[in-house]
């Protein structure tokens, strides 16, 4: 199956009207239908986000592109604390770190809270997929350490995804990192069904990155 490309507006416009005109013609187009928003605290990862990346601009968000998928990656302390502001904010599905605090009862109060999102585990470069529990919709695999964009992938990375997509035929499995134009195409053969892309897409003209990279798949 054709892999499906999601924006990470870390390396989108800290202005919101700037953003939506970087959206615009990709959501009208059809060329994405799916955002990335990354929440970065400044304990889990020394960068902090949370100044624009919060759940006021997914609620400006889903505002404006009524139909978006937008899914907001966690890499914070306590993940739980912030489900109630991004579920109520719009957010379709939330990505929770298994090397943050009290996961696995976190991952389960979020679930029976908020029945409408999806929640699903993200893993770290070197945490190994056997921390995985349950009976799991979706998961993130990071291909970079957390914590800023512009990163190069470390290929080690798909080992997790190929052995996750050997053990689970129809599970999502996104990819979040240093992915770009010359490495989508083996992303998509290691097994992933989505790839978050920052740089990629948004250095440059965003139509133009985004065309590039969809002919490579
Ligand atoms: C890194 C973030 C990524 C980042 C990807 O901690 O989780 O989502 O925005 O950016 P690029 O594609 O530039 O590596
Ligand atoms: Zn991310």
């Amino acid at each position: 199956m054709k892999m499906k490309l999601v924006p990470s507006l870390l390396a989108a416009s800290h202005s919101f009207t700037q953003m939506k005109k970087q959206l615009a013609p990709l959501v009208k187009r059809g060329l994405i239908d799916a955002v990335h928003v990354d929440v970065m605290d400044g304990e889990f990862v020394e960068n902090y986000t949370l100044d624009w990346l919060n759940a006021e601009l997914v609620a400006k968000l889903r505002k404006a592109f009524p139909k978006l998928f937008i899914e907001v990656h966690l890499m914070v302390h306590a993940p739980s604390s912030y489900f109630d502001e991004f579920a109520k904010a719009g957010a379709n599905r939330i990505w929770v770190h298994v090397e943050s605090i009290d996961n696995e009862k976190n991952l389960n109060n979020g679930l029976k809270k908020h029945k409408k999102v999806e929640f699903g585990p993200a893993l770290n470069p070197e945490t190994r997929i056997s921390t995985l529990k349950g009976n799991l919709r979706s998961v993130l695999i990071m291909s970079v350490h957390p914590g800023k964009g512009g990163q190069r992938l470390i290929p080690a990375t798909l080992t997790k995804v190929k052995q996750l997509r050997k053990r689970f035929p129809l599970m999502t499995i996104s990819i979040d990192g240093g992915v770009d134009v010359k490495d989508i195409k083996q992303i998509e053969k290691a097994g992933a069904s989505e790839a978050v892309c920052g740089t990629a897409v948004f250095k440059g003209n965003d139509v133009q990155n985004v065309l590039r990279l969809e002919r490579q798949l």
